[in-house]
């Protein structure tokens, strides 16, 4: 769990990860969330100068019926918030296919991609305020893979007017399998979720707290989204003595 101020600190030590993945390896698999919260770190990768042109990128999810370029799709805002000008290969551009006619056959191929490609190396995530990932909302299996999945009201409502009632997500096993695990959670409205996928027990009616059973899960939080935290302050205090390891 890591505390900054603010929205831009988050996006800045979100950064840092994916600066490190490329570091040690300049053609990694990066899993990409859609949402607000990591618009910024998107801006970031996009200025960052890190050469993309190796990487494999897939997505955690996408809502069914719409095409790439349906004004909702994730596809679409994948591509304009991120993917174009980043000098991307579009052969390693695999993403979920919500407009796929068997979307139990795209769920299994897109699987079988990921295995492919070797697996995420990095897979970005947001929180939804019910504490769903991707699209799995309470009281999908820990164990869940990719597939159609129906969407929470609460869900619909923060999405807004228009939004499809179903989407194709990666499951929570899915996830679970890549190697490192970094979520994203800005702002006050996440703030209960935090606390409970953080500090609550390991359950399926908050799907998030699935990240407490992974070894290399971050949470890269601002203090609003920090703010229900009973454990803040040891977080803060882990933070500001990290580098003192061994000191
Ligand atoms: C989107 C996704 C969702 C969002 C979550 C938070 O690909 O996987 O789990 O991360 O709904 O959305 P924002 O960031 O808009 O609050």
């Amino acid at each position: 769990m890591i505390i900054r101020p603010d929205a831009a600190g988050a996006a800045e030590t979100a950064l840092d990860f994916v600066r490190r993945l490329y570091d040690r390896k300049p053609d990694p698999v990066l899993g990409l969330a859609t949402g607000k919260t990591p618009l910024a770190l998107y801006g970031k990768m996009r200025a960052s100068g890190l050469d993309f042109s190796g990487t494999h990128f897939f997505n955690l999810d996408e809502l069914v019926g719409l095409g790439p370029d349906a004004p909702n799709s994730f596809r679409r805002f994948l591509r304009e918030n991120l993917l174009d000008g980043l000098g991307v290969h579009e052969e390693r551009v695999r993403l979920l296919r919500g407009d796929a006619k068997d979307l139990e056959r795209e769920a299994a191929d897109y699987e079988a991609a990921i295995k492919e490609a070797g697996g995420i190396d990095l897979q970005i995530l947001g929180l939804g305020r019910n504490g769903h990932i991707g699209f799995n909302e309470p009281g999908s299996s820990l164990g869940s893979r990719t597939r159609p999945k129906t969407l929470d009201r609460e869900t619909l409502a923060d999405y807004g007017p228009g939004t499809p009632r179903f989407s194709i997500t990666m499951g929570i096993g899915t996830i679970l399998e890549a190697r490192v695990l970094l979520m994203i959670a800005t702002g006050e409205a996440k703030a209960e979720a935090v606390r409970r996928i953080a500090e609550g027990p390991l359950t399926s009616e908050t799907p998030g707290s699935a990240l407490q059973l992974h070894p290399r899960a971050h949470l890269v939080v601002d203090e609003a989204a920090a703010s229900r935290l009973a454990r803040a302050d040891y977080w803060r205090w882990v933070w500001e003595n990290k580098w003192r390891v061994g000191q």
